[in-house]
């Protein structure tokens, strides 16, 4: 069954407990996800997004329990991607002839995925679609975080349905901020920004400031992932324009792989340097082949900078650094510090490439690094925390 938030709105969503990965295995989610659908009913009725594809018959099944199929007027999808848009399929079998609502990107790419010359109905920023008391008012938002992306405004509920923006990969029952665990929640939604958001923080910045400019009341923020902003639902709209602003805590992040040990003691070496020239300063280390990809990014958003760490084999530095560096760099982060080291036995080429890859990145690269030949020993690893000490006051 349905869950009622509005005397108007009911979710009709599929909460996702199993879920450990997204994109692929591009997106870790550790504590699952929900997609997030929704009905309205008025003198006339619309649904609002539909769920990921392996769910498909069972949403169609749980919306006949909620009500009559052929009794949808409208349905809205704010955005393609098959999280949202899996169960289209299934629901048009049903009522083939059902209006779609979406932005023409939006109508090209459902096209592209599903094949389908079904009655789409193309919106634009400002367009309106009355269903009795209340009316939709549609909002592009394109790039956030695809070309197709809107988010629909609901008039006397005062509900925003945004979709993906402000969502977070969270499985939870309780549906609302105020009864879920707060310090998850923004874990889940600070690693979403992190690793979806980011390149396209500007954006964020200028819708968020032309949806505010429109002056709406807000009541909630209806998302398509985990909980809805139900208490004071303005608080993750502050936070993404913290976000969105080159965020950065006082936290220096070491990222390393190693091979026998010696990059992991110079890395513990430099934490402890940084330690000892600054207290104030978080110091968190993360091994590349053992910590998650995008809880390492996640972590690597939050720095104000970072020190990266590999040795060398065969003239290159090892895949887990080289592959993550790749995500990164497609992020685009900006105003953050870096450093490199890492241990060599012979060619020693290490440092030179990682320094390469963060440039390529967008990082400040603030010295040359630092190496070592074969396993530190303690003079050597006093000069690395000479290092670290160094690295605090350059990126303070
Ligand atoms: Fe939740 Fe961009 O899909």
């Amino acid at each position: 069954m349905g869950k009622k938030i509005t005397d108007k709105v009911t979710w009709v969503g599929k909460v996702d407990w199993e879920l450990k990965s997204f994109h692929g295995h591009e997106y870790s989610t550790w504590r699952g996800s929900s997609y997030n659908s929704y009905l309205i009913r008025d003198e006339k009725t619309a649904l609002i997004d539909t769920v990921w594809q392996p769910y498909d018959k069972e949403f169609v099944q749980r919306l006949k329990n909620e009500i009559d199929l052929n009794s949808i007027d409208y349905i809205i999808i704010n955005h393609s991607e098959i999280d949202h848009s899996g169960a289209l399929p299934e629901l048009m079998r049903e009522i083939p002839n059902t209006p779609i609502y979406c932005t023409s990107n939006g109508a090209k790419i459902l096209k592209g995925h599903y094949h389908n010359d079904w009655n789409f109905v193309t919106v634009k920023t400002g367009d309106t679609l009355k269903l009795g008391e209340t009316a939709l008012t549609f909002i592009e938002a394109p790039m956030l975080h695809w070309p197709d992306s809107m988010f629909t405004y609901m008039n006397g509920d005062n509900i925003l349905f945004s979709n993906d923006a402000f969502g977070q990969h969270y499985a939870t029952e309780s549906l609302y901020n105020d009864l879920a665990d707060t310090s998850e929640i923004y874990e889940e939604a600070i690693k979403y920004y992190a690793n979806i958001l980011t390149p396209f923080s500007k954006l964020v910045v200028r819708k968020i400031e032309e949806v505010l400019a429109f002056g709406l009341p807000l009541s909630m923020i209806c998302t398509s992932h985990g909980v809805i902003w139900k208490n004071n639902p303005v608080q993750i709209v502050e936070q993404y324009l913290n976000w969105a602003k080159d965020y950065k805590e006082n936290q220096i992040t070491i990222i390393y792989d190693t091979m026998w040990n010696s990059t992991r003691k110079m890395a513990e070496a430099i934490a402890c340097g940084i330690e000892e020239a600054d207290a104030q300063v978080t110091v968190k280390l993360l091994n590349a082949s053992k910590d998650d990809k995008n809880d390492i990014i996640t972590q690597i958003f939050k720095s104000k900078g970072i020190v990266l760490g590999s040795p060398v084999v065969n003239n290159e530095i090892l895949h887990s650094i080289s592959g993550l560096m790749e995500m990164v760099k497609g992020l685009k982060f900006k105003g953050k510090k870096a450093a490199a080291f890492g241990s060599y036995g012979w060619s020693g080429e290490n440092v030179k490439l990682l320094n390469g890859k963060l440039k390529d990145a967008g990082f400040d690269v603030v010295n040359d690094g630092i190496r070592s030949l074969w396993v530190p020993d303690e003079d050597e690893l006093s000069k690395i925390r000479d290092f670290g000490r160094t690295l605090a006051e350059k990126m303070a």
